[in-house]
């Protein structure tokens, strides 16, 4: 079985193809950067006209390169949301109709599993039950998967996500779009301990997350420093340190709480070399494995998409649906 995976929430347009027994046959990513970087961010009229441009030619690019017919194909899965209208509305309206015209079966694939289950495609993939740490532009959630389908909310931000706290801060710090990677390219060359920030709810006692706070205390901090450029690679340390402390360390108490010896982490705030780097000290070093999708697999993609698909196919019977209501009641 074959499902082809189409993903266009935002930015990406992500198409993949993958194989039931033997993983991801290819995948195609065309990424609308230099489209949105004159305008600071995403622009989700141009977004949606863009994917409408790309998806089909991507699709035939894909079968060439792997030598894969239309025919081959067993499913089409597409992103079905959370993201921007219109642009989801491309995914949706090809991913349904190629389907139809196939005579097989269109799945919608909730974006969040996507990333949740994208360490899946990465050499040692992790087993079932693990904790996901799942960090993207709009979702900060540390979740509990006992296996496909069966997910349960530790906790979550109760503001705002971590990858839009990168987003606003660089921003703030004039660095543009995309946020997150700029960000982290200048902390690089930070001074470490010029500046401390504050640590959210690091001890709330619970597996909550808040950035707002955080966000403020930077915008004031970069308010203060705005004549000295040279300043600014040391905040945006500082702001990496903040937000990389918190999630290493409510990632470890999610361990310590449930008992369980994987963690995964998923989406764009992923890709985060920091974030890795801390992961791997403090959390590996206590005999947990880490496991982390592949750098452009963190950020979205089609093979997260046709994986998910892929899998509800396989277990469609057992599994129950996951859309909206995503994020389940919290423990
Ligand atoms: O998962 P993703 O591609 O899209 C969503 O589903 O939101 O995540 C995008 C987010 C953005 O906020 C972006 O700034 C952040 O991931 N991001 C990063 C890095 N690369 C992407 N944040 C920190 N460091 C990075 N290297
Ligand atoms: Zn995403």
């Amino acid at each position: 079985m074959i499902v082809l995976g189409l993903e266009t929430s935002c930015d990406e347009t992500g198409v993949a193809l993958y194989h039931v027994e033997h993983g991801l046959l290819g995948h195609v990513l065309h990424s609308q950067i230099s489209l949105h970087s004159e305008y600071g961010g995403v622009v989700p009229e141009l977004a949606s006209r863009d994917h409408i441009r790309r998806v089909l030619p991507l699709i035939k690019t894909l079968l060439g390169q792997t030598q894969i017919s239309l025919k081959a194909i067993s499913a089409i899965a597409y992103t079905q949301g959370p993201g921007l209208a219109g642009a989801l509305l491309t995914g949706a309206s090809i991913g349904a109709s190629l389907a139809y015209a196939l005579g097989i079966p269109a799945l919608a694939v909730h974006h969040l599993e996507g990333h949740l289950l994208s360490p899946l495609l990465s050499r040692p993939a992790p087993t079932f039950p693990f904790v996901a740490l799942l960090v993207s532009g709009g979702h900060t959630q540390l979740m509990l998967v006992e296996g496909v389908g069966r997910y349960q909310l530790l906790g979550e931000t109760v503001d705002d996500a971590a990858g839009e706290a990168f987003d606003k801060t660089a921003k703030l710090l004039g660095l543009g779009y995309p946020g997150g990677q700029r960000l982290e390219e200048i902390a690089r060359t930070g001074q470490p301990g010029k500046f401390r920030l504050p640590r959210p709810m690091l001890h709330s006692g619970d597996l909550n997350f808040s950035f707002s706070g955080l966000k403020t205390a930077v915008a004031l901090l970069i308010e203060q420093h705005k004549e000295d450029s040279e300043s600014y690679a040391d905040i945006a340390l500082a702001f990496e340190e903040a937000v990389t402390d918190v999630l290493v360390t409510k990632s470890a108490a999610s361990l310590t709480m449930t008992g369980l010896q994987r963690l995964v982490v998923a989406g764009g705030v992923g890709a985060n070399a920091r974030l890795r780097q801390k992961l791997l000290q403090r959390i590996q070093a206590d005999g947990t494995t880490v496991f982390f999708p592949e750098l452009v697999f963190c950020t979205d993609n089609g093979a997260m998409i046709a994986l998910a698909g892929a899998l509800r196919l396989q277990y469609a019977q057992s599994l129950p649906k996951c859309n909206g209501s995503f994020s389940v009641k919290a423990r």
